[in-house]
């Protein structure tokens, strides 16, 4: 595992969106294949859309020959509300960039048959070609997607019950109230997140920092999933200096260094 430690959330993000901008435009070099990527929701996230955003609009970057998956979606909650991840993500991203409608992928968390949609979920991602780089956040009890404590490691896309630290954490997306925010979600499974060729996990703030010395220093466990990228060839966990708060001062240092040693 590669840990990417940078001063801000601002520099932190932007090193992911250029991460990601280069790898879909490595692809785009050499194949005709669309790039695979897979998207998160949240906070975290908004600034690297909005340089993805800015790198679109500047002509630097297209998003064409790009298909997404996103990672997770509530139940129960129409489209049309602002707080469903649908909406999130034509807000902050594909009303913005030109990636075609028809290559945008979000779980439809008002499916007549739940699980059908979370089979159908995983059948497409294998028919697009599987993840080329997979962009997740983590939460403040260390779930990657909507994969809470005692999701299995081996775990694909399934119906899941959100803790009561998720629905107490996302309650200010909704007034607040924790009896407005959804109990179940869909979401995509840890196996379905480690499938990608390279996964990227960004993490920024002082909330995060004790989930993510749990996960970077602490054993590989289904209560922390996001460990789960302790197994990966190609993971990269990128933080911000309070994010990183609670690593232990030699593995900070030399998780500086070995980013030194790759840049000179
Ligand atoms: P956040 O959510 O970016 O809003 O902190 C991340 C997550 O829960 O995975």
């Amino acid at each position: 595992m590669k840990v990417i430690i940078r001063n801000d959330a601002h520099e932190a993000s932007l090193w992911v969106a250029h991460r990601i901008a280069d790898a879909i435009k490595a692809k785009a070099a050499v194949s005709d294949k669309p790039f695979v990527l897979g998207l998160c929701t949240g906070s975290t996230p908004i600034e690297t859309y909005a340089e993805l955003i800015r790198l679109v609009k500047a002509g630097e970057l297209s998003f064409k020959n790009v298909v997404s998956f996103n990672m997770d979606e509530y139940v129960g909650l129409p489209v049309e509300y602002p707080e469903s991840y649908h909406s999130f993500m034509f807000r902050y991203l594909f009303d913005h960039i030109d990636e075609p409608k028809e290559n945008i992928h979000i779980l439809n968390g008002l499916a007549e048959d739940l699980d059908a949609e979370c089979e159908a979920y995983e059948k497409a991602i294998v028919k697009a070609g599987g993840f080329d780089l997979f962009f997740g956040g983590i939460g403040e009890d260390g779930h990657i997607a909507f994969n809470e404590p005692f999701s299995s490691l081996q775990s694909r896309t399934r119906v899941v019950t959100l803790t009561e630290d998720t629905i107490r954490v996302n309650s200010r997306f909704f007034d607040d109230d924790i009896n407005k925010v959804p109990k179940q979600a869909l979401s995509v499974g840890v196996a379905t997140v480690l499938g990608a060729k390279e996964v990227i996990v960004l993490a920024t703030g002082p909330k995060k920092a004790r989930a993510i010395q749990q996960s970077i220093e602490g054993p590989m466990s289904h209560m922390v999933t996001v460990s789960a990228l302790q197994n990966h060839p190609d993971g990269i966990i990128v933080v911000d200096d309070p994010a990183a708060g609670e690593l232990k001062v030699n593995n900070y240092r030399y998780f500086k260094a070995v980013e030194a040693a790759e840049n000179r």
